[in-house]
């Protein structure tokens, strides 16, 4: 049950962010997903079939899949392996350029970046939690030059979804993006100072892309590993990966039958 004041919040919050972006019917979703692992029982469970030929050409090394899910149609963009080492293309690099190419030749309605991130304990989560973004930040680019700072922390606003959290039960947070799978000090601290939820290495990109397109973005993050605990990521991520990307094959055909055909004001 939201309480009263969070309502009126999240009321301000929604007027707020249908002030810059058109209250657009969903019809078309993207998917975004770095890690094959990841996106595989997504594209099963949503019933989608793989782009033959290519909608977004070589040399991307992305590759997609589309289909109907709920009346909406649903595109899913993986980023592809790495030329040179065979692993998916995980980071900002690949997300900004995956996200670039995808938005210009599918023309989404709305933009979804899903996958795994650590979580926060103490933001209450815990592994195989799915959360949904309030907002995404950068916690890896410190840049202390008057303009650049601002820059570098590259916030943005995800689309207001409090209802859509609420029918599914999804916990919510900031978002925090970085390219290591650990963190530095620093990175902590920054983490600490954006009150981040989950920690992962595309969602400040992939806004970033969608921002240039006026698209609209929010991210479903299945939570493989705890932050704020006390064993490595990389132990971590790879025991609770399969638990991750179930959790997120069953989850997101859910979320994508709750937007489909709803307006940004009404998710
Ligand atoms: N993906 C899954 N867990 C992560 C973590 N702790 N940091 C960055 N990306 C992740």
């Amino acid at each position: 049950v939201v309480a009263s004041g969070d309502e009126g919040l999240a009321e301000q919050q929604q007027e707020k962010y249908l002030a810059t972006h058109a209250d657009r019917t969903i019809r078309t979703i993207l998917l975004l997903v770095a890690m094959e692992a990841e996106a595989m029982p997504m594209v099963q469970s949503l019933g989608l079939s793989a782009d033959d030929p290519a909608v977004i050409p070589p040399p991307a090394p992305c590759h997609s899949f589309s289909g109907e899910h709920a009346g909406a149609q649903v595109h899913l963009v993986c980023f592809g392996k790495c030329k040179a080492t065979g692993v998916d293309n995980v980071g900002t690099v690949p997300a900004a350029l995956t996200a670039y190419l995808a938005i210009q030749a599918f023309k989404p309605n709305i933009v979804i970046s899903t996958g795994t991130a650590g979580g926060f304990r103490s933001r209450g989560a815990s592994i195989a939690d799915i959360f949904v973004s309030t907002a995404m930040v950068n916690h890896d680019r410190r840049i202390p030059i008057p303009g650049f700072d601002k820059y570098g922390v590259g916030a943005f606003d995800a689309v207001p979804t409090p209802h859509l959290q609420q029918a599914l039960g999804l916990k919510a947070g900031v978002v925090t993006s970085g390219n290591s799978l650990d963190y530095t000090a620093e990175d902590m601290a920054r983490m600490v100072e954006h009150e981040a939820a989950v920690k992962e290495m595309e969602a400040a990109a992939v806004a970033w892309s969608a921002d240039l397109f006026g698209c609209p973005v929010f991210c479903l993050k299945s939570v493989t590993d705890i932050v704020d605990g006390d064993r490595p990521a990389q132990e971590e991520f790879l025991e609770n990966l399969h638990k991750a990307a179930e959790a997120l094959q069953h989850t997101v055909p859910r979320v994508v039958e709750f937007i489909a055909g709803r307006r940004l004001s009404e998710l």
